[in-house]
């Protein structure tokens, strides 16, 4: 255990919040949610009976479309953990609305914006309605399954074997920004669905899928030997070079997909390796800010004040899929329960801005509430806090489910989980200055970006790579 003496402090010490978070009470945990589940709905107005029909389920401008299918992502959550069912027929409306006319989440109206991992955040919340059993208003959950497997057929069919030996593009249309770019959140997510699929349906097809993407992002380098990861490659250099760039999404979504695979294999020492690593780079290189230890950062961005709309809610996904995880992976829970008591109890003092007392801020390193405000912040705190409903949740009730006939084995316990040592911490290590990438072995380390790693390229692909990093397309 890593535990910071003032972090041990916050801990033992009664100190209040505006939202009184108690992490060893159910009620307290579930008030503060609810709480910060309020002040994320008043962004939410796009089910008012004037909005247009391709408009119901978004959120304002300029969030991007894919940012309410992850917020019914964590909304799907909220009423799993807590059993507050107000937000259900918002939700289902929601989901529904955006499916676009295949059913499989390719709505013509978000085009423009509309990469592979956006639509795959959508993918993620029919999935979870899937695994807890949500009901559709057909009356089962076989309509989520549908829309997830839709959502993989097309996939699928976009795997590119032009370039790079295999992978995703991230963006699905050429006139899009970033079509040449091949990023870890879509092949991570591509990686994600296929092991989720996999475990619910028993399918080998999706097994061998989830193998095949995690092989060729390790192939590609997009995660390195100690399992730092990586933002992207580019075909038109056929993935020679890596953008170094770590963001706390991508670690946490190839973390729930092993963490998928490692359950569906009973447990098997492949992914249980792989899990880990996954594990120990995240502690190493997001939860460790100087004075804040185990509380979770962005790292890239939120030291320098340079986060956008999308990358406020990246810590979000990192709290979700660390929970999720534990779940189904309890080898690893007294760590993750160590992890997200310590940033929820900091999130939770950091929502006590704005009019109402209670809206959450960006930075919870700092001991309260930093002035920014948004739908991202909300949904990061969120999560965050209602991660420890999970965790403190009875065995088994939050279980994600299986299909028929799909039999999962029982935790051995044997597994444990062992945090090396901190020291090769690349970028981490509570220095607070020096790379925001995760290049363990660049001796040229940048601010922002590996540029060390890339080759001279054309003025055009600089442009590309360039903006979709830092001019707020990242998504
Ligand atoms: C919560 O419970 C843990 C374990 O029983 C204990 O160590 C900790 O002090 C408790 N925290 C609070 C704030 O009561
Ligand atoms: C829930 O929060 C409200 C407002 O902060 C407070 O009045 C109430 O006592 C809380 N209830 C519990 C069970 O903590
Ligand atoms: C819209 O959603 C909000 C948040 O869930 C809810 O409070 C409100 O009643 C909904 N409005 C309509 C017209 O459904
Ligand atoms: C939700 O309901 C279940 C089943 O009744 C119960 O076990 C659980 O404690 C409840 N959760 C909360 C947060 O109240
Ligand atoms: C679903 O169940 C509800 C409540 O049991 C019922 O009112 C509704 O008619 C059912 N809908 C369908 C499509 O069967
Ligand atoms: C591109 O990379 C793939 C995967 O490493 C490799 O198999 C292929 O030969 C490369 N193509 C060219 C033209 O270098
Ligand atoms: C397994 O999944 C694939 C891909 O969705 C599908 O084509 C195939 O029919 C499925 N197999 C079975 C036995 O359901
Ligand atoms: C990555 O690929 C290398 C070379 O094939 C292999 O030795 C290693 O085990 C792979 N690592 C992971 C985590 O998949
Ligand atoms: C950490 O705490 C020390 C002592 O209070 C202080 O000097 C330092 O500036 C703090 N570091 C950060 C990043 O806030
Ligand atoms: C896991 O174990 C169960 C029995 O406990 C077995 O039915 C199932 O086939 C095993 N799964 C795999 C992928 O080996
Ligand atoms: C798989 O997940 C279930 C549900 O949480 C759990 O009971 C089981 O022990 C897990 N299996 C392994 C091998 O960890």
């Amino acid at each position: 255990m890593r535990l910071h003496h003032a972090a041990l402090a916050a801990l033992s010490t009664p100190f209040t919040t505006a939202l009184n978070l108690d992490v060893n009470s159910t009620s307290s945990l579930s008030n503060a949610s609810s709480t910060i589940v309020h002040g994320l709905m008043s962004w939410y107005q796009n089910n008012a009976s004037s909005t247009p029909p391709t408009a119901i389920g978004t959120l304002p401008a300029p969030l991007y479309w894919w940012e309410a299918g992850a917020v019914w992502g964590g909304m799907l959550d909220y009423w799993a953990y807590t059993n507050d069912t107000s937000y259900n027929p918002t939700m289902t409306q929601a989901l529904l609305a955006q499916v676009g006319p295949n059913n499989d989440y390719m709505p013509p109206a978000y085009f423009t914006s509309l990469g592979n991992d956006d639509q795959a955040f959508w993918a993620f919340a029919v999935l979870t309605a899937l695994e807890y059993g949500y009901l559709s208003p057909l009356n089962s959950t076989t309509q989520w399954l549908d829309l997830a497997v839709a959502v993989w057929n097309t996939q699928v069919r976009r795997w590119d074997t032009t370039s790079c030996g295999g992978g995703l593009k991230w963006q699905v249309f050429q006139s899009n920004a970033g079509f040449n770019y091949k990023n870890t959140v879509s092949n991570g997510a591509f990686f994600q669905i296929s092991a989720r699929l996999a475990r619910y349906t028993g399918n080998q097809t999706y097994v061998e899928w989830a193998g095949r993407s995690w092989d060729w992002m390790n192939a590609t380098g997009l995660f390195d030997a100690q399992y730092n990861v990586f933002d992207g490659s580019d075909d038109l250099i056929n993935c020679t070079r890596v953008d170094h760039t770590a963001w706390t999404y991508n670690p946490a979504i190839l973390m729930y997909g092993s963490a998928m695979m490692y359950n569906y294999t009973n447990g098997s020492a492949v992914w249980e390796e792989r899990l880990s690593g996954l594990l120990g780079a995240s502690v190493r290189n997001f939860f460790s800010v100087e004075n804040a230890t185990n509380v979770l950062y962005e790292f890239a961005c939120e030291p320098e004040n340079t986060c956008n709309n999308d990358q406020f809610s990246f810590k979000a996904y990192m709290s979700r899929w660390l929970a999720k995880s534990a779940i189904i992976a309890p080898y690893i829970l007294p760590e993750v329960r160590t992890l997200l008591t310590l940033s929820a109890l900091a999130a939770a003092q950091s929502c006590s801005g704005g009019n109402d007392g209670t809206t959450c801020g960006q930075k919870w390193y700092v001991g309260g509430y930093d002035g920014s405000y948004g739908v991202g912040q909300q949904l990061s705190a969120l999560e965050t806090v209602q991660a420890l409903l999970l965790l403190g949740s009875e065995q088994g009730r939050l279980a994600p489910r299986v299909g028929s006939g799909v039999v999962i084995g029982q935790a051995t316990k044997t597994s444990t989980f062992v945090l090396q040592s901190q020291t090769a911490a690349p970028g981490g290590g509570g220095s607070g200055s020096g790379t925001r990438s995760a290049d363990a072995n660049s001796a040229n380390r940048q601010r922002m970006r590996s540029w060390d790693a890339w080759p001279v390229l054309g003025l055009p692909v600089m442009v590309m790579v360039f903006g979709a990093g830092i001019l707020g397309m990242e998504r």
